[in-house]
């Protein structure tokens, strides 16, 4: 095998609870984290060296960049004198609290790991994930899962009941160093109950658990974008209206497809980057066949 392509799924946060500060400078969190059917393209082929190209994307391929991260830290923990050319096709906004520079790094060690059949497990692959960026772990599980510590201690939850998601990502991100810097000095009113999140999700009670659908990090956030989106959401019929991660994407959960598409269609008045999405149930995954690739993507 010379070449595997990965997709890479992007990420919303049903809930996110800042529970404490730890002494390196991390948060301990509670979240119930769900993948969505947005996907980062990522293809691997079999290099001497190591390259990486983001076409149509303003994201910088240097070192700093989340791909680069995992590819070295799968050649130096696995030993291998091998390289990789990595290319990057971005779906997933940038600065949106959807993880997608965590999808990327997932998928790098996803498909390098099928690429060069070095049979790392899960545990194995998390614990690289983990250096490189606290929602890597996720990334490389997916699907519904309550996630605590500083993203490293994850419990697999059944799927969330089914519903669409409708996001909105305004033109300007936020950077999550400055998101958490901000919480520290104004703190919150809002702590979601991610026990109760996680009985609603149990019970594949969607109305009970949009009431529990709350993030910690809003009220801090400086986004003058979360009030007129939620208020566009909630017109158009969504149970919850929150943001995701720590910003800027704020999003809508509906259980019908005709008001998801009513208010998507109200919000690209407005906005530049606006998706209707499905739960997803899996983390980044190698495309096996040219056959499967085809009808997701024709
Ligand atoms: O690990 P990652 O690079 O995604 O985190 C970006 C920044 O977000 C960290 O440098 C830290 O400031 C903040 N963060 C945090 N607590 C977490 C996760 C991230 O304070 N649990």
């Amino acid at each position: 095998m010379k070449q595997v392509t990965v997709l890479a799924p992007a990420k919303l946060n049903l809930t996110l609870d800042v529970l404490g500060l730890e002494s390196n400078g991390y948060h301990s969190l509670d979240m119930i984290m769900q993948t969505i059917d947005l996907y980062e393209q990522i293809t691997l082929r079999k290099s001497r060296g190591l390259s990486l190209r983001l076409p149509n994307s303003r994201v910088p391929a240097n070192d700093s960049n989340t791909a680069i991260k995992a590819a070295l830290a799968f050649f130096h923990y696995t030993g291998l004198l091998a390289g990789v050319d990595i290319e990057i096709r971005k779906t997933v906004p940038v600065r949106a609290g959807m993880a997608g520079g965590s999808a990327d790094a997932a998928g790098v060690l996803v498909g390098l790991n099928a690429l060069y059949e070095a049979h790392l497990s899960m545990s194995e692959l998390c614990a690289l994930g983990a250096k490189i960026g606290a929602d890597v772990p996720f990334a490389l599980l997916g699907g519904t899962a309550r996630v605590e510590g500083v993203g490293d201690l994850m419990k697999a939850l059944p799927p969330c009941p089914d519903c669409v998601f409708v996001v909105c990502m305004p033109a300007a991100g936020i950077s999550t160093p400055k998101a958490f810097a901000r919480y520290d000095q104004i703190g919150s009113n809002i702590h979601p109950d991610g026990a109760a999140a996680e009985r609603a999700i149990r019970a594949e009670d969607l109305q009970a658990l949009a009431k529990e659908m709350k993030n910690a990090l809003e009220e801090s956030s400086e986004s003058c974008h979360n009030a007129p989106i939620r208020e566009i959401l909630d017109k158009n019929g969504a149970l919850a209206s929150l943001m995701t991660g720590s910003g800027a994407a704020v999003f809508g959960v509906f259980d019908s497809m005709e008001q998801a598409e009513q208010a998507a269609a109200q919000l690209k008045q407005s906005y530049p980057q606006v998706y209707i999405q499905k739960p997803c149930k899996g983390g980044a995954r190698v495309l096996h066949s040219p056959k499967r690739q085809t009808e997701i993507y024709l």
